[in-house]
């Protein structure tokens, strides 16, 4: 077997607090406006992740150099707006928030850069950056339809008035970062309102931004300035914990310093319609980002329905959700989710695959899924298909299985959430 070969045997309940690591999209953003503000930024919580390990690794690419100080935290040394003309092509390793959302700086400056990926990232759709990029005055060549590897041939900007077909908060940030270097107002007008961290982020390092709904706008040519901030824990990897907890009426879970940001926010108005008693405390505001602690208890677990503007707000929690709902009364649709075939594996296909493997019946649609509840699930050898989110939502479920449950390749884990495992187990009783 082996080394990132993960068995987990079931559990009676779970119990316990839980510390989650710094928000993956908040420290992608701040990692990169860092590196472009003037003086020394200082991140305390700063993500674990390897994909933000990614983004760290391009910007001391791009002439910003970073450490990791005594305390913890990370600091950036910002140089200002113009970086450094990158001597190598520059690895996004599995990240798409890197690629695309660093494209909108690479844009703005006088070099040319590439960007490439691992396997997972280099299938992913890029030309919803390179469009806009695009009509702002950059050069992109990408792959056959616009897949990486990406070369970006940047210079001076011109500011666009942007309505994206997907709605993308990837997409979003990066036409704004590039707007930054743009002459006058860049305005990004969404489908459907997506998570706002850019345009919070953009405001607490001093850009001129404004945002109501779905419509984002920044105006260009104004420094940024170093910013010394606290990042509050992920949401995304918090779900985790909330649907295990889902899964066994009487358990209870504490988890501190959670990212309550109402874009992300969403999940939790599902859990409590699902089933899942919530309390939300000790409520503050950083830098923009609202951050709270998270107390759970599990209850009858009903399941529902997840479509619309609510699978644009769920869109990384859907697998896990997806992943217990055999356990639930009632059972899942999920529709509207054609996105989830194009994430770092196509979530739709690895999420029926491995419930498939476990027993489950259930429906593969398109844009979505279909998953009875009542269901009994007993264990299997499943593949993380290199996914972190596909390995995390799998160990959850595995959990209420009749039986050990393998997970291939679940190092993939590590792209979010690298102490996962352990987390998981410490708050497992068998
Ligand atoms: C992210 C936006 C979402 C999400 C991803 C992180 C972000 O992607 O799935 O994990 O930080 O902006 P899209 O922009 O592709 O929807």
């Amino acid at each position: 077997m082996s080394a990132s070969t993960v068995i987990i045997r079931p559990a009676r309940a779970v119990q316990g607090v839980v510390r989650i690591p710094g928000d993956k999209s908040i420290s992608h953003r701040y990692a990169m406006l860092s590196a472009i503000a003037r003086g020394i930024s200082r991140f305390h919580n700063f993500s674990a992740a390897r994909d933000c390990a990614s983004t760290l690794g391009c910007m001391r690419q791009l002439g910003a150099e970073w450490r990791r100080a005594d305390d913890g935290a990370i600091e950036v040394d910002g140089i200002g707006s113009a970086l450094t003309a990158p001597s190598a092509a520059l690895d996004c390793g599995n990240s798409g928030s890197t690629m695309r959302m660093l494209s909108g700086i690479l844009a703005g400056q006088p070099f040319t850069s590439e960007l490439f990926g691992d396997e997972s990232l280099s299938r992913r759709p890029m030309a919803r950056i390179i469009k806009p990029l695009s009509e702002m005055g950059a050069t992109i060549a990408s792959s056959d339809s616009g897949r990486p590897p990406l070369k970006i041939h940047g210079g001076p900007l011109r500011a666009i008035h942007y309505r994206p077909e997907v709605a993308s908060a990837q997409v979003k940030s990066c036409v704004l970062f590039a707007g930054l270097f743009a002459d006058g107002e860049t305005i990004v007008e969404e489908p459907i309102r997506t998570r706002d961290h850019g345009e919070l982020a953009l405001r607490a390092f001093g850009a001129e931004v404004e945002h109501t709904g779905n419509v984002a706008s920044i105006h260009g040519g104004h420094a940024l300035t170093a910013l010394e901030a606290r990042v509050p824990g992920d949401l995304s990897s918090a779900a985790f914990f909330l649907c295990a907890a889902a899964l066994f009426p009487g358990s209870q879970l504490s988890l501190p310093g959670i990212l309550m940001n109402p874009t992300r926010a969403r999940l939790l108005d599902i859990l409590i319609q699902m089933g899942l008693k919530v309390a939300v405390g000790q409520i503050e505001q950083h830098h923009g980002e609202l951050v709270g602690s998270i107390e759970v208890h599990g209850d009858a677990w009903k399941g529902g329905t997840i479509a619309g503007a609510d699978t644009a707000a769920l869109i990384d929690e859907i697998p896990v959700l997806a992943a217990i709902a055999p356990f639930s009364q009632n059972g899942l649709e999920v529709r509207d989710a054609k996105e989830l075939r194009v994430k770092e594996s196509d979530r739709i296909a690895a999420v029926a695959t491995n419930l498939r493997k476990m027993g489950a019946d259930l429906e593969e649609r398109p844009d979505g899924l279909r998953i009875p509840g009542q269901q009994k699930l007993h264990g299997a050898e499943l593949d993380s298909f290199g996914d972190h989110r596909i390995a995390m939502a799998f160990a959850v479920a595995a959990l209420r299985a009749q039986g050990e449950t393998t997970i291939l390749n679940a190092d993939a884990a590590g792209v979010s959430y690298p102490t996962f495992f352990e987390d998981l187990h410490s708050i497992a009783t068998d």
